[in-house]
C-alpha cells in the first residue's frame, strides 16, 4: 500500500467519517424528535377537533330535545286541547293535532287525559282510550306536571299502536359484526325515539292532560345529516366523508351517515364490544381509534340516556383518519426530504472538505517519501491561502533548506574523501621510504661488512698481480691473463670501494655550500670526458640560491653519480639540462637534471633507490643508493620523475641554510 492511498484510505475515510457522524447523529435526532412532533400535533390536532365535534354533537341533539319540548309545550297550550279534554269537544281536535303533527314533523303526537288514558293518536286516530300512564314520557309529565324530553327505547307493541309503518321503519334484522358484543339476537324490533311531552292546563291552571310527541330515530337520518352538515361541514376526501356521525340504540346503529360497503347506511351494524363496555356499560365516554365498517376513524362516543338516566343508546362522532394520516405522511416525508437532501449536501461539503484537506496531505506524503529515498527536487503545489496551503509552503521550504544541506554534505565528504586519499598516499608514500631506509641501512652493514673483508685479500692479488706483470718480458704469452686479473680485480675494487661509500655511516661534515658550485665543479670534471662528448650541457642555475648546509665531497658525489646515470642512458648522444631554484614556500633549494634519455618505465623506476639494482651489464647498482641515503642524512630528498620515451628528470632538494638570501 502506498502513503498515498494509506493517507486516502485512512485520512480521507476518518475525515469524513467524523463529518458524517457529526450530521447523521443530529439529523437522525431531529428528525425522530420532528417525527414525533408532528405526529403528535397532528395526532393532537385530530383528537381535540373530535372532542369539540362531540360536544357540538351533543349540542345539536340537546337542542333537537329542546326544540321537541318547546315545540310540545307551545301546543299544549291551544284550546282545541284543553277544550278536548274538559269539554269532550272533539270535533277539531283531530285534523288540528294531524296538522301539528305534519307541520312539526313528529311521528307521533298523542293526546292523553290526566288519568293516562289516550284521547287521541294522529298517527292512529283509529286506536283511543288504551292506557298510556306506563309510559315513561307521560308517566313523568303526570308526576312533574312540567315538559320533558329525552331519548327513549319504545317497545315493538307501543310502536304498532302508533303505526305499522312506524314499526316497521324501526325494525332491521341485524348485522353480523367482527368485533361485536357477542349476542343471538338476530333482530332488532324496538325503536329509538327522540321523545318529548307537555303538560295540558286550562286558562285557570288546571291540570287536564298529556300533549306526547316523538320522533323515531331509526332509519331517520335528518338528524345525523344535519349534525354532519353543522360540525363536518359536508367535507369529502378521496370520494370519503371525512365526518361521520351515527346514533345506535344500544348497540346497535339505527342512524348513520357511516355507508357500508354497497354504499348504503351501515344500520343494523353493531359497535364493537370494547366500545359498548365502556359506553352502554358505564355511561362513559370513548374516545380512540376506530375501525369503523371500512375505515379507521378518530371516534368519540357519548352515551344517549333516558328519562331515568339510563343509557339507551350512544352518539357517535368520527373523523376520518386518513386526510391526518396522509397529511402526517406528507408531512413526514418533507421532513425527511429535507433532512435526506440536508444530509446529502452536507456529505457533499464535507466530502470536498476532506478531499481539499487530504488531497495535499497526500501529495506531500508522497512527496516526502520521494524526499527519503533521495530526490530532493520535490515540490508540491499550493492551492489557496489556507493552512494547507501555509504547510504545503513549509513543506516546499524544508526541502529545499534539506536539499542545499544535502549538497553541503556531499560536498564535505567529497572534500573528505581526496584528503583522505592524499594523506594515504603520503603516508604509503613515507612508509615505502621508511621500508627503502631500513632496507638500505640493513643492506649497507652487510656489504660494509663484506666490503671490508674483501679489500685486503683484492689489494693482494692487485699488488701481487702487477708485480707479476712487471717481471714478465713484454712478449710473454701469460701476459694478457695477467693483465685480465689485474684489470677484474680493478673492477672489483670500484665495486667494494662503492659498497664502503655506500655503507658509509659516518655523519656528514657540514658546511655552508652553494649547489651551484657544486653542479659547476662536477661539470668541470666531466665535460672533457670521451662519454659527455655527444651531450650537450645546459645550465640554468639560479644566481641567487640560498646556500645549503651540506657535507661538500658527498654532494659532489650525489651530482656527479646523477650526470653519470644520464650520459650512459643518453650514449648516443642527446642534453642535459640542469637547473636550480629555491623553492621559498617550503624553505628548500632544489636541483633538477633533465636528460633526453630513454626515461625509465614503471617497473625500474620503482626499485631505482634499492642498492644493487641496475640495468646495465656492467652496472653496480649503487649510485642512486648512495645519493638517497646522503640526502637522507641531509634532511634533503631525491626524486625521480619519468616515464618511458620522455627523458628522466632528477631532483634533489636541501633545506636552505641559516644564512639564506
Ligand atoms: N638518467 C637515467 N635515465 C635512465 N635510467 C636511469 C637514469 N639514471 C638511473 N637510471 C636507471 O637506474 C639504475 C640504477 O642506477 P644506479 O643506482 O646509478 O646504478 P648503475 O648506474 O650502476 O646501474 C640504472 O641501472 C638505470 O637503469
Ligand atoms: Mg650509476
Amino acid at each position: 500500500m502506498t502513503v498515498k492511498s494509506l493517507i486516502r484510505g485512512s485520512l480521507r475515510a476518518r475525515l469524513i467519517l467524523s463529518f458524517a457522524t457529526a450530521i447523521l447523529v443530529p439529523a437522525l435526532i431531529t428528525t425522530i424528535v420532528g417525527v414525533q412532533t408532528i405526529k403528535k400535533h397532528g395526532y393532537g390536532q385530530a383528537q381535540s377537533k373530535i372532542n369539540s365535534d362531540l360536544e357540538s354533537a351533543k349540542e345539536i341533539y340537546a337542542s333537537t330535545l329542546d326544540r321537541l319540548k318547546d315545540t310540545l309545550r307551545i301546543h299544549a297550550t291551544r284550546m282545541v286541547l284543553y277544550r278536548a279534554l274538559s269539554t269532550g269537544d272533539r270535533a277539531e281536535l283531530g285534523p288540528e293535532m294531524e296538522r301539528i303533527r305534519a307541520e312539526e314533523g313528529l311521528d307521533i303526537l298523542t293526546l292523553v287525559d290526566a288519568r293516562g288514558a289516550v284521547v287521541f293518536r294522529a298517527a292512529n286516530p283509529a286506536l283511543a282510550g288504551d292506557d298510556l300512564s306506563g309510559d315513561p314520557t307521560v308517566q313523568a309529565v303526570l308526576a312533574r306536571r312540567n315538559p320533558v324530553a329525552s331519548t327513549e327505547v319504545v317497545p315493538e307493541g307501543v310502536l304498532r299502536r302508533e303505526s305499522e309503518a312506524l314499526a316497521r321503519q324501526a325494525a332491521m334484522d341485524l348485522t353480523p359484526t367482527p368485533h361485536a358484543r357477542p349476542t343471538d339476537q338476530k333482530r332488532l324490533t324496538a325503536g329509538l325515539m327522540l321523545k318529548g311531552g307537555a303538560p295540558v292546563f286550562t286558562p285557570n291552571r288546571q291540570f287536564m292532560g298529556v300533549l306526547c310527541g316523538g320522533i323515531l330515530l331509526n332509519r331517520n337520518y335528518t338528524l345525523v345529516d344535519k349534525v354532519r352538515t353543522v360540525v363536518f361541514k359536508d367535507a369529502y376526501y378521496h370520494g370519503l366523508e371525512t365526518g361521520t356521525v351515527t346514533i345506535f340504540q344500544d348497540d346497535v346503529r339505527v342512524s348513520t351517515n357511516v355507508k357500508g360497503p354497497d354504499g348504503a347506511r351501515a344500520v343494523a351494524t353493531r359497535v364493537s364490544e370494547e366500545v359498548a363496555a365502556e359506553v352502554l356499560d358505564r355511561g362513559g365516554t370513548w374516545r380512540g381509534r376506530a375501525f369503523v365498517v371500512s375505515d379507521w376513524y378518530l371516534s368519540a362516543y357519548a352515551p344517549l340516556k333516558d328519562l331515568d338516566e339510563k343509557t339507551v343508546g350512544m352518539l357517535y362522532v368520527g373523523l376520518l383518519e386518513k386526510p391526518y394520516r396522509d397529511s402526517l405522511a406528507r408531512s413526514l416525508a418533507l421532513f425527511l426530504g429535507i433532512a435526506a437532501l440536508g444530509v446529502v449536501l452536507l456529505i457533499i461539503v464535507a466530502t470536498r472538505v476532506s478531499h481539499r484537506i487530504a488531497r495535499p496531505i497526500a501529495e506531500m506524503a508522497l512527496a516526502a517519501d520521494e524526499v527519503a529515498v533521495g530526490d530532493y527536487s520535490q515540490r508540491v503545489v499550493m492551492r489557496g491561502t489556507d493552512e494547507i496551503a501555509h504547510l504545503a509552503e513549509a513543506f516546499n521550504r524544508m526541502v529545499a533548506e534539506l536539499q542545499d544541506t544535502h549538497h553541503a554534505l556531499t560536498g564535505w565528504t567529497e572534500t573528505l574523501e581526496q584528503r583522505v586519499e592524499r594523506r594515504t598516499a603520503e603516508l604509503k608514500a613515507m612508509q615505502a621510504q621508511l621500508f627503502q631506509s631500513e632496507k638500505l641501512a640493513a643492506v649497507g652493514k652487510l656489504a660494509a661488512g663484506v666490503a671490508h673483508e674483501i679489500n685486503n685479500p683484492l689489494t693482494g692479488i692487485l699488488t701481487n698481480a702487477s708485480l707479476m706483470l712487471e717481471d714478465l718480458p713484454p712478449d710473454d704469452p701469460r701476459r694478457p691473463d695477467l693483465q685480465t686479473i689485474v684489470d677484474e680485480t680493478l673492477r672489483c675494487r670500484t665495486i667494494v670501494k662503492g659498497l664502503l661509500d655506500f655503507a658509509r655511516q659516518t655523519q656528514p661534515q657540514k658546511t655552508t655550500l652553494s649547489l651551484n658550485k657544486v653542479v659547476e665543479d662536477v661539470l668541470a670534471l666531466v665535460r672533457n670526458q670521451a662519454s659527455f662528448r655527444n651531450i650537450a650541457l645546459r645550465t640554468a642555475l639560479d644566481p641567487s640560491l640560498p646556500p645549503v648546509m651540506a657535507d661538500q665531497d658527498q654532494m659532489r658525489q650525489v651530482v656527479l653519480n646523477i650526470v653519470l646515470n644520464a650520459s650512459e642512458a643518453m650514449a648516443k648522444g642527446g642534453e642535459l639540462h640542469i637547473a636550480s631554484l629555491r623553492d621559498p614556500q617550503r624553505g628548500r633549494v632544489e636541483v633538477s637534471f633533465r636528460d633526453t634519455g630513454p626515461g625509465i618505465p614503471d617497473d625500474v623506476k620503482a626499485r631505482l633507490f634499492e642498492p644493487f639494482f641496475t640495468t646495465k651489464a656492467t652496472g653496480t647498482g649503487l649510485g642512486l643508493s648512495i645519493a638517497y641515503g646522503i640526502l637522507e642524512r641531509h634532511g634533503g630528498e631525491i626524486r625521480a620523475d619519468s616515464s618511458t620515451g620522455h627523458g628522466t628528470i632528477i631532483t634533489l632538494a636541501l633545506p636552505e641554510g641559516p644564512h639564506g638570501g
